[in-house]
């Protein structure tokens, strides 16, 4: 039999419904969830504007005036390093009529320097801060002030090096959201790190499918059986107790490759990685911590490095995405940097293409009408972590947005 497309309201309620299931009865979200475009414009109005999206880390800003150029939802923005050492997030909207002042359009990067931003159309100027700098011939319009014209600011903050947007300015802190998180991953000074790595993805799926396919570790069994699951076996993943904002999980290695880790810990090993992260408890160097700040901060702790995917929803069944990997400062300065470089940057891309695969199969298979209501494995505790956030998200948005 057929399945008939369900309305957003219907989708909804379904989601509300998954959500309010134990986990023993756990079962997917509808598939409109991630294939209606209704569907993603109310998400997109209430769950990702309404929450916290990184969008880059300090050091890939690090002189006054490096900028990196991306589009979020509907808005192009900028992040940029002001003359005064401060970064801010600003819409690339020309408050003159208009224009994307650095749409790709122009022929520009997507990363790259400039003390002065200038819109190609009229020539108005603008500050790193994004006040207006030059205005040509406007000294004729009545009543014009400079100081009242300038690029839009997004609220944003800088969380442990990471630098979030908020699109509709009246989230909770991150301090008090991630508070916990913080302290988790507080060994790592992520602050500090670098990004050394920067792999981009144009992704043909919904967000959400990257989201869960990041954060459960059931598919090392399957995709990853010859990549992850030798030294991470799914079986012996887990998932702490739900936390309202983020959700850890734990990929132990196997007490062969933990023993390993052991010995190297002792002695001071790279183990033919980086150079380890000082001063870490050797438990947290024994496994790897998965994370995801909600809604899609995706964020990796091992013994000599962070992984960080940034993910910018733009469509019901279109993503971009930016797999990075940040290490200390001091482990840039070994010896064979370069070589494990070049084998650690193969490595991030070859288990993301295995992502790739499945995710893209995940969206063709969901647009059918042949999906069916799936059951999920105890395996798959953040998924179903990641249906209660997300009907709490729609809940609360929806009700702000009768207010
Ligand atoms: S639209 Fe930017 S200067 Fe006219
Ligand atoms: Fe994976």
């Amino acid at each position: 039999m057929t399945r008939k497309p369900r309305s957003v309201d219907d989708v909804r309620a379904a989601i509300f419904a998954a959500a309010d299931l134990p986990l023993e009865r756990a079962v997917t979200l509808p598939p409109e969830a991630y294939v209606d475009p209704g569907f993603f414009q109310l998400e997109a109005d209430t769950v990702l504007a309404g929450g916290w999206i990184c969008l880059a880390h300090v050091s890939q800003l690090k002189a006054k005036g490096d900028y990196i150029r991306l589009d979020l939802l509907d808005e192009p923005i900028v992040v940029i390093r002001g003359r005064d050492d401060e970064i801010r997030v600003l819409s690339r909207v020309c408050p003159h009529r208009g224009a994307d002042i650095l749409h790709p359009v122009f022929g520009g990067p997507n990363e790259g320097n400039e003390k002065i931003l200038v819109c190609p159309y009229h020539r108005w100027s603008f500050e790193a801060d994004g006040a207006l700098k030059g205005c040509p011939e406007m000294d004729r319009a009545e009543g014009f002030e400079k100081s009242d014209w300038r690029l839009a600011p997004f609220r944003h903050e800088v969380w442990e090096g990471f630098v979030f947007v908020n699109l509709s300015g009246d989230a909770a802190p991150l301090a008090e959201l991630y508070a916990p998180f913080r302290e988790m991953i507080a060994p790592w000074r992520t602050a500090e790190m670098e990004v050394v790595i920067e792999l981009k993805w144009d992704c043909a799926f919904n967000w959400k499918i990257m989201v869960e396919n990041w954060i459960e570790s059931y598919h090392h069994l399957g995709i990853h059986h010859t990549t992850l699951n030798p030294s991470m076996p799914a079986a012996t993943t887990w998932t702490d107790e739900e936390q309202g904002h983020f959700i850890r999980c734990h990929l132990p290695f196997t007490p062969k490759v933990g023993a390993e880790v052991a010995e190297a810990a002792r002695t001071g090993d790279a183990m033919g990685g980086f150079a380890p992260v000082p001063g870490l408890p050797l438990d947290r160097q024994t496994e790897w911590g998965l994370y995801l700040g909600l809604p899609c901060f995706m964020f990796l702790t091992a013994r000599d490095r962070v992984i960080w995917y940034r993910l910018l929803p733009q469509a019901a069944d279109r993503c971009a995405l930016l797999t990075t990997t940040l290490v200390t400062k001091a482990a840039k300065d070994a010896p064979d940097y370069a070589d494990v470089l070049a084998a650690e940057t193969k490595m991030l891309s070859d288990f993301h293409m295995e992502d790739m695969q499945v995710n893209a199969a995940m969206q063709a298979g969901l647009k059918s009408s042949k999906v069916v209501k799936g059951r999920l494995s105890h395996l798959e505790q953040p998924i179903w972590h990641v249906q209660r956030y997300l009907a709490r998200a729609l809940s609360e948005g929806i009700a702000e947005a009768a207010q």
